[in-house]
């Protein structure tokens, strides 16, 4: 829990006291931990693992609302709403997840203000980068929208002084569902940089050559 960028608000005795409630789940990868619409009593800190938030289309396509790893939180909504999951997470990994019950967590929020304020950064936080997609998917073709999704994901973590990663892993496939397109037009721009030489495919990476020019392309005048 002291990983995790909402508990670690808590001082080590309350986080203590927490930890004495949660208990420990394990996934392997391509599990569904939940479905959305499903009753939801508890939230989940990720110790190790990553996993994907998405949607369904109703004409069946996968969404990805965005993709969490270790030190995040989900599962927030619907235990303190007490409606239902208003996604479907699964593990992209295996994972192992401190899973926190409902009773016991409103009762530590209770003792401890710094913790409720957490996890209303942490859902503000999720409404500014829902805004900015809504505004993404409404306003930008898809090629601004495809570089914009290469940079986010090949940019250093926030507060340090690393460079953005060379290159990424993730399919097109995944790519796609990310920015609701599919992995048609994805390739089909993707080979297009290809052959411009703004980004390389190799050996199932994708590698970024010509960072500027993308950025040119997500940000277009
Ligand atoms: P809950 O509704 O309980 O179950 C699904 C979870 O996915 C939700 O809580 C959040 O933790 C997470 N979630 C849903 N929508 C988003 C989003 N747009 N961005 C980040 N996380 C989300």
């Amino acid at each position: 829990l002291s990983r995790s960028i909402v508990f670690r608000a808590l001082d080590e005795k309350s986080r203590r006291e927490l930890a004495s409630f949660a208990h420990i789940k394990h996934y392997s990868a391509g599990d569904v931990i939940f479905n959305m619409g499903a009753q939801g009593q508890s939230m989940m800190a990720i110790a190790e693992g990553t996993v994907r938030v998405g949607r369904v289309t109703p004409t069946a396509k996968e969404v990805t609302l965005c993709e969490l790893t270790i030190g995040d939180v989900f599962g927030e909504i619907a235990l303190l709403d007490g409606g239902e999951r208003s996604a479907d997470v699964k593990a992209l990994t295996n994972c192992t997840l401190v899973v926190l019950e409902r009773r016991s967590l409103l009762d530590v929020l209770q003792r401890n203000p710094d913790l409720s304020i957490r996890l209303i950064e942490l859902l503000c936080q999720r409404v500014r980068k829902s805004d900015e997609r809504m505004m993404e998917i409404a306003f930008l073709d898809l090629p601004a929208r495809l570089a914009k999704a290469l940079l986010r994901l090949t940019i250093a973590p926030p507060g340090t002084a690393e460079k953005p990663l060379g290159k990424l892993s993730q399919s097109q496939s995944e790519i796609a569902r990310m920015i609701g397109n599919t992995r048609e037009n994805v390739n089909r721009c993707l080979r297009k940089w290809q052959r411009a030489g703004l980004i390389d495919l190799k050996d199932g990476w994708l590698i970024i050559r010509d960072r500027p020019q993308l950025e040119l392309i997500a940000e277009p005048e």
